[in-house]
């Protein structure tokens, strides 16, 4: 369940009423209505407006607002304008501004600037929720709040400092322990007191790297910086979260996440959010496997459940060096893409366009032609018709995944916090490079976290394993051991949740289930590439080549190249009834393509539906059926193959099993399986 008491696909966006006269709301009510909007989210930005000093509140202007609202039948989703502080606050009470890696303290600018542990900010900020909620209860049009905006950014105050040390002293109970975890016998950076921590960062554990990236000299103090950081913005989120709830018991809280944010601990966040949503802006290059790939991490945030897809542009962005305007019937793709996999709502930043600062070229429903007969507007138009013709058809369906890949952010930190073997590897692009081959085939995926169950999968993919979590090798063990399969590959079983390394060997408790052990890692720099055969193709081995040697596993290929040529690159263990697979080195798409075919073939997993390359496929399951989602992501037309007797949701064909559609180009079908 996303958005209270709703039974349609909401359809919407962020509005700002506040940036116009009186009048201007008048036509806004009637223009949103021409597009079928049927909920807005409100006051995202108005803390200033609303607090205009320490003890006055005024609520007047969002009361009108409100009103109107209603009057007019628009749901609202809540703000709680706590995503950037007034000037006062500021002046008065500088402890709410943040401090930089750097040690400088900012001053008043921006937003997303408060310090999370600011006594102040907290104050302030569960007060007004609590006011807004006391406010506005009665409203029961109001489906869900939205706490502040897009949490993310870090902070290296005063506060910062001793909360942090608060923070270790809860988890590590005892100075020993603590330097056990940081292994500060190292340098002799040994503790004899909580207070003689700091905060790591480029006045003390940080540097700038020969690449220009930030890199530390002790990962435990810095992974425990980057927990500690995302905890402090959740506790803000929690403490707003429980002004609300005291005034609405049973209304949903949700805050607004930007996607695989490397930021906060989305999994960690997602418990004690009520929904998720996120914010959705691909880059006009990213491919269509990136963005679904985005929306099935955000899926998998909340145990699957579908999200509200908050925000997205309707035409144009205004903060990329290039803001290429979405191609005609490019933002019905991507809003159905965002449904395909998991999305109950679709929502825009944002209705109206801006007169002045930085968002002014922002895209907007309405631009500052304040016309609705532009190719933007009709699109949008469009769109609403279309979503409130689909009448909640596939609302908290499901995606009937199989294949699952384990993704962490604690192991994301820790291996870009690694110093060596290269900073080539990105935990992000290996993730891709599972996730893309999926994708092209056809082959629907869930983003579990360390902590979910593997078992509900026939293949579980754990790009990176670098660092295994307690108890995680038993999970591994248990389902490979069931008939499951189970893949990783470089890089991974080698430290424990310290970031310390798990002794005995790569890949450390991983030995036992994989059957081999990894004797050395060969860092290739950029450019340069080993190559190992699979099956009859060859194909190149870069980034990291591990040196792998057998205990029990088989070698499936080993590299051709250099001083370990013969030497296993990809090895596969039979364990139980299951196999589990090492690949020792980062390949080609094809590879991977290739690789994941085999696998998903042999576990028993095929493609959701069969189309032509630029096509996607996705399927969401529930109580009304099930629904096939066709998007053609390709300038063509495309023919594809029906496999059984669909309805098109939007026209209301039927066709049978064994007929030939053409889908047109960017175009998307939704067909319902008639049973
Ligand atoms: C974010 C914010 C919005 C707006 C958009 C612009 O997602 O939440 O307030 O700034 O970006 O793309
Ligand atoms: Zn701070």
């Amino acid at each position: 369940m996303t958005y209270k008491g709703v039974n349609q696909i909401l359809y919407g966006g962020d509005y700002n009423p506040e940036q116009w006269a009186e009048e201007v709301w008048l036509e806004d009510m009637q223009i949103m209505k021409q597009a079928h909007i049927k909920i807005v989210t409100l006051n995202v930005f108005s803390w200033a407006a609303l607090q205009p000093d320490e003890d006055t509140y005024c609520f007047e202007r969002l009361d009108r607002i409100m009103n109107l609202l209603r009057e007019n039948g628009f749901l609202v989703c809540m703000a709680t304008s706590t995503g950037a502080h007034p000037a006062w606050m500021a002046k008065r009470h500088p402890d709410i501004l943040r401090t930089d890696g750097n040690g400088r303290k900012r001053k008043f600018g921006g937003r997303h600037n408060s310090c999370p542990n600011s006594p102040t900010y907290r104050l302030y900020a569960s007060r007004l929720a609590k006011r807004l909620a006391k406010r506005y209860k009665g409203y029961s049009n109001i489906v869900a709040w939205h706490v502040s905006n897009e949490y993310g950014g870090t902070c290296y105050c005063e506060n910062c400092e001793k909360a942090f040390r608060e923070w270790l002293k809860r988890k590590y109970k005892t100075l020993e322990e603590m330097n056990r975890c940081f292994f500060t016998d190292f340098w002799g950076h040994t503790f004899y007191d909580w207070d003689e921590v700091v905060l790591p960062n480029l006045l003390s554990e940080h540097f700038i790297g020969e690449n220009g990236e930030e890199r530390t000299m002790f990962q435990g103090i810095s992974l425990d910086y980057m927990r500690f950081i995302s905890d402090s913005m959740l506790e803000c989120f929690q403490i707003e979260y429980r002004a609300i709830r005291e005034e609405m018991p049973d209304i949903p809280i949700t805050t607004n996440l930007t996607g695989a944010d490397k930021n906060l601990d989305s999994q960690k966040w997602a418990k004690q959010m009520d929904f998720v949503s996120w914010d959705s802006y691909p880059r006009p290059s990213d491919s269509a496997a990136e963005t679904a790939m985005s929306h099935d991490i955000m899926r998998g945030l909340k145990g699957q459940m579908p999200f509200v897809l908050m925000e997205q542009t309707p035409s144009v962005t205004n903060w990329q060096p290039y803001n290429k305007l979405k191609r005609p019937k490019e933002m019905r793709l991507l809003s159905y893409q965002a449904a395909a996999h998991g999305a109950d709502a679709i929502q825009f930043f944002q209705i109206r366009r801006g007169k002045g600062a930085c968002e002014k070229f922002h895209g907007a429903v309405i631009d500052h032609a304040g016309r609705t007969d532009t190719r933007v507007f009709q699109e949008v138009t469009q769109l609403g018709q279309e979503l409130e013709l689909l009448n909640g058809a596939f609302l908290e369906s499901k995606t009937p995944s199989q294949a699952a890949i384990l993704f962490d952010w604690d192991n994301w930190w820790a291996v870009e916090y690694s110093a060596g073997p290269s900073i080539l590897i990105r935990y992000l692009d290996v993730v891709k490079a599972y996730y893309t081959a999926l994708f092209e085939d056809n082959i629907l995926v869930d983003f579990i976290g360390a902590e979910d169950e593997l078992e509900n999968y026939k293949i579980v993919i754990a790009p990176l394993l670098y660092m295994v979590k307690t108890g995680l090798e038993e999970k591994i063990e248990h389902f490979t051991e069931n008939g499951g399969c189970f893949i990783t590959g470089y890089f991974s079983g080698i430290v424990d949740e310290h970031d310390l390394v798990l002794e005995g060997g790569y890949p450390g408790t991983l030995k036992e289930v994989l059957g081999i052990w990894v004797q050395e890692q060969d860092a290739l720099p950029k450019g340069e590439k080993n190559a190992f055969y699979y099956k009859e193709e060859k194909y190149p081995a870069e980034i990291l080549c591990d040196l792998i040697l057998l205990g029990g596993a088989d070698s499936v290929s080993t590299y051709t190249e250099d001083f370990y040529q013969g030497i296993s690159v990809i090895t596969r263990n039979f364990y139980g009834n299951g196999t589990a697979w090492y690949v020792g080195t980062s390949s080609s798409k094809e590879f991977y393509r290739e690789f994941l075919s085999d696998r998903c073939r042999e576990a028993g997993i095929s493609p959701c539906f069969v189309t032509p390359s630029g096509v996607e496929a996705a399927i969401r399951k529930g109580k009304n059926g099930s629904f096939l989602f066709l998007l053609n992501h390709t300038e063509q037309e495309q023919e594809v193959v029906l496999d059984r007797t669909y309805r098109d949701l939007l026209f209301g064909e039927v066709y049978k099993g064994g007929e030939r559609v053409l889908i047109e180009k960017k175009d998307v079908w939704i067909l319902m399986e008639v049973r």
